[in-house]
């Protein structure tokens, strides 16, 4: 059966890039995939996260979840340090993967900037413990935005370097040649990189400074609409075809937005709106936000009164994640030669 996995860190609000890139497109998935989706809280203390705050976020997180339409019972909601499998399958890969493949990572070059002597082990090896979530539950298919491309190759290359060093006692134990598959990224549609408010060449960030810089899932109507309007844009009227947009970042990465929150192509947007200005379009976008980002803010809101409910989701979901994760590092122990 196709499987799914994907996880979001709690490590500050979530974001509109956040929701469009991944959280809105798990929805859909459930009805024809296995899903599992995950609380990376492992993922977040790679930078120092202070204990209350990650409490809070793990579960903001898990709200989002359920709020944009994740069903609970049918899906796997649950965050990764409760199932310790994570931590087990990841320490292996540390020993599969190379320094150079680690190092070669785009986000741990930014992340760490000039001083990496100065970040943690863990930052470093992150991407290993990414592909142990993935493998863990042998998952065909992983939705994520753009930024995660490169993350997916390495959890490719993870899981062919396995299955290679390891063929002949892959063989012995009279597994699968194939033992963990080579998992598909899913990243499509209009939003898979939802750019700053502020600035089309840089991304939507939970790290920017300026909290106009993006649409923070628990934001308030008032503060979507004003966002939006005044979100920087070029002075000339919406193209009628997607190639207009091609030099006109703001201007494409409004009409994405406009195209993801409302399920249709940037085409269809520009059928309805090309030829129009500013004054036309933004208000319409405002309007078409606030009534999906606002009903779904306020029962975040309503779940997130209720801890208990919240905490006790994220525990039977992991009572089911560990039951298909223990099978999994039951054969890796095995193959890898772990007496037990
Ligand atoms: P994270 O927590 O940074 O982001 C969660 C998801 O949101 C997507 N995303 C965006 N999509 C479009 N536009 C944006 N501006 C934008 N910003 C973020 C991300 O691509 C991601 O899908 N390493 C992952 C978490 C992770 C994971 C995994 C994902 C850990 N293990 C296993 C998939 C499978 C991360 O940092 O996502």
């Amino acid at each position: 059966t196709p499987r799914v996995f994907s996880g979001i860190q709690p490590s500050g609000d979530l974001h509109l890039g956040n929701y469009l890139g991944a959280i809105r497109r798990f929805v859909p998935l459930q009805q024809s995939h296995e899903t599992i989706y995950c609380v990376v809280d492992m993922h977040a203390i790679t930078v120092w996260q202070e204990p209350n705050q990650l409490r809070r976020a793990t579960r903001e997180v898990a709200a989002a979840f359920i709020a944009a339409g994740i069903d609970p019972q049918k899906s796997i909601i649950f965050n990764q340090s409760q199932v310790v499998q994570h931590a087990e399958l990841a320490w292996v890969f540390n020993c599969i993967a190379r320094m150079g493949w680690m190092a070669r990572m785009t986000q741990f070059k930014d992340k760490a900037g000039k001083n990496s002597e100065n970040v943690s082990l863990g930052l470093f090896a992150y991407p290993s413990l990414m592909a142990a979530d993935i493998l863990l539950y042998k998952a065909t298919h992983v939705p994520v935005g753009d930024d995660q491309k490169q993350h997916l190759e390495l959890t490719r290359d993870i899981a062919t370097k396995f299955n290679n060093d390891y063929r002949a006692a892959i063989g012995a134990e009279g597994l699968e040649p194939d033992f963990f598959p080579i998992t598909e990224p899913l990243i499509a549609g209009p939003a898979t990189r939802i750019m700053s408010l502020r600035d089309g060449t840089k991304k939507m960030s939970k790290s920017d400074p300026s909290d106009q810089s993006r649409i923070s899932l628990l934001d308030d109507a008032d503060a979507i609409a004003k966002k939006i309007k005044r979100a920087t844009t070029d002075a000339a009227e919406l193209p009628n075809a997607v190639e207009g947009l091609s030099d006109r970042p703001e201007a494409d990465n409004l009409v994405g937005i406009f195209a993801a929150l409302s399920d249709q192509s940037k085409a269809d947007v520009l059928a309805e709106f090309g030829g129009q200005g500013w004054g036309k379009f933004k208000p319409a976008l405002a309007e078409l936000a606030v009534s999906v980002l606002a009903p779904m803010a306020d029962e975040m809101r309503r779940l997130l009164d209720d801890l208990e409910t919240i905490d006790a989701v994220l525990r039977d979901g992991a009572e089911r994640a560990r039951v298909i994760a223990e099978d999994t590092m039951t054969e890796v122990r095995r193959i890898v030669g772990f007496i037990r």
